[in-house]
């Protein structure tokens, strides 16, 4: 009997899912249909193995407005399992469509899964990238672009450019695959310096015989004189952060992650790992020649820069010939972050505005609203846990559980996670546990970042954007709040982390759901420097706050005797599956019950 009562909630759920999705008429479907397989490229000059989409590397854009619903159907080619996330893309009330493994089962080799999602009140560039992070799949490749444009009724707050939208993804590269990495960091050694630094898949352009070798394929971005484009760029590499220019163009800062941004000049722009931006570029200069276009990597030894600098071509259509002589200058300071930390400082939010919403970006004073939970997260250098190589926030290196957090959350399976992990650095051994943070819905959280490692790291969190209230060297005391942005700090998902620094975000915790807060340096997410935060509307069980459960779910872990051969898939569309699904419920209970007795 109390079992059976026990199993009344899960009853009335799969009730729900037979309920037509919520709130998504009227806006537009974009549909997309991915084959993800390797496919033999060679970037720097060595043929390897790369993770391609519809054979393409990077894989397409996904090219969207707010508030459109996405429908992409992954099929997974690859050998290993696969997940793909959305980095950036808030998926308001429904972490399901996350592709992280805290929020989904990876896909098995030879399935398919189709990820729906809206847009919902979103705007700007974005990427996707290959996200187990237990398989590194991001270091072969398996990213694109993401462009939320603007609805027609709100418009952008600058001239929209008449050169059109373009799409740059850099990152550093080794040219050993994926496997192999995983290899080197299981037995325990740092993947040390990348082979090179890729434009859109492809190695640098020859600008000096000495350095780059030839016949290597490099990028060309051919555009009109005299017109503006808007050039989207991410790093989307492992671990490195990257100086971006443009020879002889100014780059006007417009946008970062969602943001608009308060419009800036800058001559070049420090991206680092999962940064997203968007410049104008207008093409002013004259076409004697081709102008180059440099992703060179910071604070890395003297001795590997030359190799770890991407080169692209920017090519007027009337250009009088190649590019030729050295390189525009990176910033001078190749082990001082300090030109660094102040380009940082300097990029504010356009509290005038307009976001995806007519109202102005500023409207939302976030200065002025009261701190209710407050984290200060410490990274140390990697370090040996019971003999392994691991990563840790506060001491805690993430295992991942074979159930995912929020599958195991809903079916109430016991032991997967503990929602305990500390709100401060402990004096204390580190160890590996999966432990995460427990965020009150509506609550507003303050993190601070402190970055006692010796390499930039970048924090990304999924399911929000932060605000970005302070950066600054040493240790983080409660007096740093004094000197906090209250007003024009602005608002995105990844932030970047100093060695021997801190960096304060605050956010507004009202997307109930179980969401990643990672390191995006992929070698220390790897090795288990990320949390989760569990969001939950403790008033709430119905779908108003969080979507229901996927008709596709797939189980996994300690819930995989709910999984159906994907061949003999049950479709749950239309009234009339009703009554299979409650004949299904009645299985599951006879199932549920005999594993729980
Ligand atoms: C993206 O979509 C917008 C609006 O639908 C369109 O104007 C633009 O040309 C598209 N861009 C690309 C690169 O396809
Ligand atoms: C797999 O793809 C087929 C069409 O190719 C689609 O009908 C099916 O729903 C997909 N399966 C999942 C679980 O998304
Ligand atoms: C090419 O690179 C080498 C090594 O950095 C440097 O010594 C040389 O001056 C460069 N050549 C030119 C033409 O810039
Ligand atoms: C940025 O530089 C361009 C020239 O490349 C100039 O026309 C423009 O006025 C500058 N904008 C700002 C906001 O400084
Ligand atoms: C074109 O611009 C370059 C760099 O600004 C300059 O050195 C060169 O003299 C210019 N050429 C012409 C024909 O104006
Ligand atoms: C801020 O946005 C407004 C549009 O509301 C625009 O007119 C203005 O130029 C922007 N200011 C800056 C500094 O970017
Ligand atoms: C998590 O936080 C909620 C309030 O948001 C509280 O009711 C609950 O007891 C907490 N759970 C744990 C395990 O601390
Ligand atoms: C790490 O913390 C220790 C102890 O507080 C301090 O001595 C050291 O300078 C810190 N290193 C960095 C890179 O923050």
């Amino acid at each position: 009997m109390a079992a059976a009562m026990a199993l009344l909630p899960l009853l009335l759920f799969f009730l729900l899912c037979a309920a037509p999705a919520p709130s998504q008429a009227g806006d537009p479907f974009a549909y997309f249909d991915w084959e993800v397989t390797y496919l033999t490229a060679q970037p720097l000059g060595v043929p390897q193995k790369v993770i391609a989409i519809n054979g393409q590397f990077p894989g397409p854009p996904l090219n969207v407005t707010t508030n459109w619903n996405v429908v992409v159907n992954v099929h997974n080619r690859l050998d290993e399992p696969l997940l793909l996330t959305w980095n950036g893309i808030q998926h308001r009330k429904n972490s399901w469509q996350d592709g992280v493994p805290g929020t989904n089962c990876p896909i098995p080799p030879s399935w398919n899964w189709t990820y729906r999602f809206q847009v919902k009140d979103q705007v700007g560039s974005f990427f996707y990238f290959p996200s187990a992070a237990a398989l590194l799949h991001r270091a072969a490749g398996g990213y694109g672009g993401i462009v939320v444009n603007n609805r027609d009724v709100i418009p952008i707050p600058f001239p929209f450019p008449d050169g059109g939208d373009l799409t740059l993804l850099i990152g550093d590269w080794y040219a050993r695959g994926h496997k192999d990495l995983r290899r080197s960091l299981d037995g325990g050694t740092p993947l040390g310096a990348p082979d090179g630094v890729l434009f859109n898949g492809l190695g640098p352009f020859r600008y000096n015989d000495s350095v780059v070798p030839p016949g290597i394929t490099y990028e060309r971005i051919n555009v009109e004189p005299g017109r503006t484009y808007r050039l989207r760029v991410h790093n989307v590499g492992v671990s490195t952060s990257l100086n971006f220019r443009i020879q002889g163009h100014n780059l006007l800062l417009v946008e970062t992650e969602g943001s608009y941004t308060s419009q800036q000049n800058y001559s070049n722009m420090d991206i680092h790992v999962g940064q997203s931006y968007s410049f104008l570029v207008t093409m002013d200069q004259n076409a004697s020649t081709d102008y180059y276009v440099v992703a060179s990597a910071r604070f890395v030894d003297a001795s590997t820069v030359d190799k770890l600098t991407g080169v692209a071509v920017l090519r007027y259509s009337n250009s009088q010939g190649p590019a030729s002589g050295p390189l525009p200058d990176a910033p001078d300071d190749q082990y001082d972050t300090a030109f660094s930390i102040n380009q940082a400082r300097s990029i504010r939010w356009n509290v005038t505005a307009s976001g995806a919403r007519p109202n102005p970006q500023g409207s939302f004073h976030y200065g002025d609203i009261t701190v209710t939970d407050v984290y200060l997260l410490q990274s140390r250098p990697p370090e040996l846990i019971d003999g392994k190589l691991r990563s840790t926030i506060n001491g805690i290196s993430y295992i991942t559980p074979s159930t995912p957090l929020i599958l195991a959350q809903l079916f109430n399976v016991p032991g997967v996670y503990k929602l305990d992990f500390p709100n401060h650095p402990m004096n204390r051994l580190p160890k590996v546990d999966t432990s995460i943070i427990n965020g009150t819905y509506k609550g507003f959280m303050e993190i601070i970042f402190q970055n006692n490692a010796t390499t930039v790291q970048s924090y990304h969190l999924d399911g929000y954007a932060f605000f970005v209230v302070g950066m600054d060297y040493g240790l983080w005391t409660e007096n740093s709040r004094g000197t906090y942005n209250k007003w024009d700090g602005v608002a995105r998902s990844t932030i970047q982390v100093f060695p021997g620094a801190w960096t304060a975000v605050l956010v507004f915790l009202d997307n109930a759901g179980v969401w990643n807060l990672r390191v995006e340096n992929l070698d220390s997410w790897y090795l288990g420097q990320e949390v989760y935060i569990s969001v939950v509307n403790p008033e709430d069980s119905s779908d108003k706050t969080v979507l229901p459960l996927p008709d596709n779910t797939i189980f996994c872990g300690a819930l995989s005797s709910l999984q159906k051969e994907q061949s003999h898939r049950f479709q749950y569309s239309g009234a009339s599956s009703v009554g299979k699904i409650v004949s299904l419920v009645g299985f599951f209970m006879v199932w549920l019950a005999a594993s729980w007795l």
